[in-house]
């Protein structure tokens, strides 16, 4: 173990473990209701820039404070971790801010706008000892176990070739960050990233080279790209991430001897088909609240053990999707007006 991590034992004896939320706008609403699903955790804290928004949420779902200000919330001694769900291009400066101020980070993906703000943020969780997770919340749903048991189980013999697309038509709205370059908008960041984040969950290891394409609409951002990975072994992943359409959002992984279907939406998934010469099979793993309560339940497991990344979502992981995000970045021509 790196010598600078120091084991921290937080909470070992609290039998309650307290959330700070940074930023109640739309998706921590789908985080707080997850907590309650979570064990032995509380929404106990919510900071946003007004106050009002703060007071609504807390009320809402119950939490003891509502703070006007993030540092407030990172000053607080009670809080026990704090989920950052701003939009991408705040997550290094309040993640960091978290990190120096000893707390516990789990921050929506993707993690930071590229990686060289990563890894001064993984630089950061090391030299602290505080734990750090890119809130990939998808690897952490129930129906991921079984199809991780069907890969190791030889079910489809060794992975070909995996197709998915992530689309939605996103009415085109100036203002809102999706289509916002300054708020480092854009489809491949924002969805794109679960393309590649379970890419990487099922053949674990980095793409050899790829080739992407992308239209940038009139705001500067990736309206659609398509990138097509290959590994050394012959291999291939390919998918398309698009704000401009409504496409079928699965996730296919055909192997020597048969295809794993991961149902659509695959990032929200509770429905796999095997399909083998053995065996055609479907399992349904219902989440229980929101799907979010499995992340924050190993978020708080590793750091109830002082760990300072989870084995599940390891920095280096987020590092090399944000690696490969850079470089599609560059292949396409997207860079943001603040880089
Ligand atoms: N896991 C998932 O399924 C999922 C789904 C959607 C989004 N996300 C991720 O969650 C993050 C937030 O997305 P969202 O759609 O929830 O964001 P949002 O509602 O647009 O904004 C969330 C909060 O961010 C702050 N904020 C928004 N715009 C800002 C601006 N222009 N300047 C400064 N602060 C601003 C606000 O905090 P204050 O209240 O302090 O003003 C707002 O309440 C993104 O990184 C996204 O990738 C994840």
């Amino acid at each position: 173990m790196n010598s600078n991590r120091v084991k921290r034992e937080i909470n070992m004896q609290k039998k309650v473990f307290r959330w700070g939320i940074i930023g109640p706008g739309r998706i921590a609403h789908r985080f707080a209701q997850g907590i309650k699903a979570a064990v032995d955790a509380e929404l106990y804290a919510v900071a946003s820039r007004d106050v009002a928004r703060s007071r609504v949420f807390a009320r809402n779902y119950g939490a003891e404070k509502a703070y006007a200000s993030y540092v407030d919330l990172l000053e607080d001694s009670k809080v026990d971790a704090v989920y950052i769900a701003t939009p991408h291009c705040f997550h290094f400066d309040q993640a960091l801010m978290a990190l120096e101020a000893g707390k516990p980070v789990l921050c929506e993906k993707p993690l930071t706008v590229n990686a060289a703000q990563t890894r001064i943020l993984m630089k950061t969780a090391n030299l602290k000892g505080v734990f750090l997770m890119e809130a990939l919340w998808t690897r952490f749903l129930p129906i991921y176990e079984d199809v991780r048991r069907w890969l190791e189980g030889g079910s489809i013999g060794r992975p070909q070739l995996l197709t998915s697309t992530f689309g939605f038509r996103a009415p085109l709205n100036y203002e809102d960050r999706l289509y916002n370059a300054d708020l480092a908008g854009g489809a491949l960041l924002d969805i794109g990233v679960y393309n590649l984040a379970i890419t990487q969950w099922v053949l674990g290891r980095n793409a050899q080279y790829f080739s992407a394409h992308s239209h940038i609409g009139k705001t500067g951002v990736d309206e659609l790209t398509s990138v097509d990975l290959f590994y050394e072994d012959g291999t291939a992943s390919q998918f398309t991430c698009t704000i401009k359409a409504d496409t079928e959002n699965d996730f296919n992984i055909y192997g020597e001897e048969g295809r794993i279907r991961i149902h659509p939406p695959f990032w929200d998934a509770t429905k796999a088909t095997l399909t083998s010469k053995n065996e055609s099979l479907t399992v349904e793993k219902p989440y229980i609240e929101t799907g979010f309560e499995y992340e924050i339940e190993e978020a708080m497991r590793c750091i109830r053990l002082g760990e300072i990344e989870s084995p599940k979502m390891t920095h280096a992981q987020t590092l090399a999707t944000m690696t490969l995000m850079d470089k599609i970045r560059t292949a396409i021509g997207l860079k943001y007006p603040f880089e």
